[in-house]
């Protein structure tokens, strides 16, 4: 009975989602990394139904999911991130440069926010104004979420669905760069038909708004780690190259993603736990990536890590698609840090 205790947390959480905050009663948390791994590989058991909204494709299960996670993997293949580097390092240098003359910089208000959200425009072709925007859009989302008012939140809700389908029909109309992301995505086709709004914004929700909290943190983590461990700070300043491996290490310590979750399709036994058929599982991706049973010394940065064992992006069919994307963006961002500021304290 202790031992169930031990991963068998009761859980009651609000979840901000795009239409309203969802009160959740949440049965279990899956903390163990062996308990996680076996839930992200068993999706027979494990569905990721877990709410009423459309969620283009982490919402979805079997065909489906195949269907649509292939429709979106070419988003993020090489080809395309080549093409949208150098973008990316002119939003990182004007970012740096709008900061660079300030002794003292306030890292998550500051530079993270305003990195993940110009980052994430960038990448989906959208002008400045849209920017503007969407910063209003947040601050006012973030309002209504911390008050609970429902209202608001399904009014913001319709307000970026509209945000989104302007800029689908200005692509639609040629008004968008022929290759940016919007345009490829209003060319996309499933058995010869376009996809329809309510899909396209579901799925740019999740790549703009839905990844700027993850992106915010990961890149505040990493200014805190390098500000923390001067000896990691000079290893990377004089070996670039391991720029991409510190920074998993970091984000495996640091979290930039709490949680997700997944209802159970049918009875599961997870070592010596037993989950009933319908019950909401949370993965505590936190937990799970500072097992001390798998990672020793789990909140010390270690260069030797197996880095198979880290789930900082998932693992399995729901395995994240944008990491490609995530990845090159954090590693132009800590080179541009290292590059311009000579100290990090
Ligand atoms: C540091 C940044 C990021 C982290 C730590 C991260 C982490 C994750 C994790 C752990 C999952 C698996 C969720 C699950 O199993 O339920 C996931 C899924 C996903 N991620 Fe990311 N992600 C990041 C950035 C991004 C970016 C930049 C994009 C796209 C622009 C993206 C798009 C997605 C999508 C679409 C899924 C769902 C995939 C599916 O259900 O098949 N992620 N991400």
């Amino acid at each position: 009975m202790t031992k169930l205790k031990e991963f068998m947390t009761y859980q009651h959480i609000l979840i901000p989602t795009y239409t309203s905050v969802v009160e959740v009663i949440m049965d279990v948390v899956l903390t163990r990394h062996h308990d996680v791994l076996a839930a992200l590989h068993a999706p027979e058991q494990f569905s990721n139904n877990v709410s009423s909204h459309l969620n283009v494709p982490n919402g979805m299960d079997g065909t489906e999911h195949r269907t649509y996670r292939a429709l979106i993997e070419p988003f993020f293949s090489a080809a395309v991130l080549t093409q949208f580097q150098p973008k990316l390092q002119v939003v990182i240098d004007g970012l740096f440069d709008s900061v660079a003359t300030h002794n003292l910089v306030e890292i998550a208000g500051t530079i993270g926010h305003q990195f993940a959200l110009r980052a994430q425009c960038a990448f989906m072709g959208w002008p400045v104004t849209v920017q503007q925007r969407l910063t209003e859009w947040i601050a006012a989302q973030k309002a209504a979420s911390v008050a609970q008012d429902r209202p608001a939140l399904r009014a913001l809700a319709a307000e970026f669905s509209e945000l989104v389908i302007e800029q689908l029909e200005n692509a639609r109309r040629g008004n968008s760069a022929p290759q940016s992301i919007t345009t490829k995505l209003t060319q996309l086709r499933l058995n010869g038909e376009p996809l329809s709004d309510d899909y396209l914004v579901s799925m740019i929700r999740n790549w703009t708004v839905g990844e700027l909290g993850t992106i915010a943190a990961a890149a505040s983590s990493i200014i805190e780690f390098l500000a923390a461990t001067p000896v990691v700070q000079k290893q990377l300043r004089m070996a670039p190259e391991h720029i991409d491996h510190a920074i998993d290490e970091v984000l495996r310590i640091a979290a930039p993603l709490p949680g997700n979750r997944r209802r159970t399709k049918c009875p599961v036994t997870l070592g010596e736990q037993h989950i009933d058929s319908d019950t909401m599982v949370r993965i505590d991706w936190r937990a799970a990536n500072r097992d001390p049973q798998v990672f020793e010394q789990p909140e010390q940065f270690q260069w030797h890590r197996d880095p198979s064992l880290n789930l900082l992006y998932g693992a399995g069919i729901h395995v994240c698609p944008g990491k490609p994307l995530a990845q090159l963006e954090l590693r132009l961002f800590t080179e541009a840090l290292l590059a311009r500021f000579a100290h990090i304290e």
